[in-house]
């Protein structure tokens, strides 16, 4: 069976009802669609883990449609803390931004996998904060994908991933930004970025001094083979492209390459033709998953400058191709 699509505001009573009864419904937000449900119901957390095959041990992101509802889930740690979180607040909510604070007691153990620290969104898309508002309570909502799988940036992506688990995937249209939420980590000696993302260093360094974390980034769900496509993925530097030498594999090309080095693939898709890495990383996760259920062999991804938006995408590039190069079973 697969779940009902709704356009919009049409289904949006439904995925109400849905949500006052404890099960889940997928949304789409700004980053990535969402599988959501009340983060004030244990039955409706304990339902997305089920349905994604996620690990109980990966917490879960809390939205909220205004920054008023912060208290509901959260509370600040000192003085100086608070004061942080209102200048980020109002630089980067509603938006593709997330902040780590001290769990508020009441918000279910289940949610944050028992962390007492809670990971919080003000998500600046229409539909899901009208859900938000009407159902009256926060929503729990990780990428509405199957666990270490390519994130879903259309509702299409979702019927795919979990169109068997869930019943309903209210339809808005391609995601803005193609990817997650940038996570911080308000700290004493200043600004932890745990996931880069949308809401760039180079923004966020106006804010705070920004720690940097040793070596891979840690937080519970990031594993280094996070995102993997079901082909083997090999990152590549443009300056290659013209020396990959067996016919019938894919190419996921930054801007577009040259005619000589693509009469060398079979599948070929540009996520910039104009070199823009915003326009990059909203295209990143829908051409992947192209490219992922394509004829060819395997896939070379192009390496793009790291600058902004682009950290995020290389970090999610690299995922992909350790999660399809060290594939357990
Ligand atoms: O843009 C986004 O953030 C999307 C949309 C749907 O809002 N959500 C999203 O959720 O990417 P998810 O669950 O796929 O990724 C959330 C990441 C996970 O790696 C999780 O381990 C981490 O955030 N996380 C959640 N709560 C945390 C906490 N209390 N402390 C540290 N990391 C946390
Ligand atoms: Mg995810």
């Amino acid at each position: 069976m697969s779940a009902r699509v709704l356009l919009g505001e049409s289904g949006t009573e439904e995925a109400l009802s849905i949500l006052r009864r404890g099960e889940v419904v997928a949304l789409p937000t700004e980053t990535v669609y969402g599988l959501a449900g009340d983060a004030f119901q244990p039955l409706a957390a304990a339902r997305i883990f089920e349905a994604k095959g996620r690990p109980l041990s990966d917490p879960l992101i809390v939205h909220l449609p205004e920054v008023g509802w912060l208290n509901r889930v959260a509370s600040f740690e000192s003085p100086e803390q608070q004061k942080q979180v209102e200048q980020l607040a109002s630089a980067f909510w509603p938006g593709p931004f997330t902040l780590i604070l001290k769990k508020n007691p009441d918000l279910p153990d289940l949610v944050t996998a028992g962390m007492d620290r809670v990971a919080v969104r003000v998500t600046a898309h229409p539909l899901f904060q009208e859900v938000l508002r009407r159902l009256d309570s926060p929503l729990a909502a990780p990428s509405a994908n199957r666990f270490g799988r390519i994130s879903p940036t259309s509702a299409e992506d979702v019927q795919s991933e979990l169109g068997m688990s869930i019943s309903l995937i209210l339809d808005g249209g391609p995601c803005e930004h193609g990817m997650e939420s940038t996570i911080v980590a308000v700290k004493e000696n200043g600004l932890e970025i745990l996931r880069p993302g949308p809401v760039t260093r180079d923004q966020l360094k106006e804010y705070g001094h920004l720690i940097e974390s040793l070596g891979a980034v840690n937080i519970p769900g990031s594993y280094p083979g996070h995102y993997a496509p079901k082909k083997k993925l090999q990152i590549i530097k443009t300056d290659i492209i013209d020396f990959i030498p067996i016919p019938g594999n894919a190419l996921l090309s930054f801007i577009n390459p040259s005619p000589e080095s693509v009469r060398h693939f079979s599948t070929l898709e540009v996520l910039s033709t104009s070199g823009n890495l915003r326009e990059a990383a909203a295209n990143f996760y829908a051409m992947l998953r192209r490219l992922d259920s394509s004829e060819s062999d395997m896939i070379y991804a192009e390496s793009l400058p790291e600058d902004g938006i682009g950290a995020a995408i290389m970090d999610r590039m690299r995922r992909a191709e350790y999660g399809s190069m060290n594939r357990s079973g």
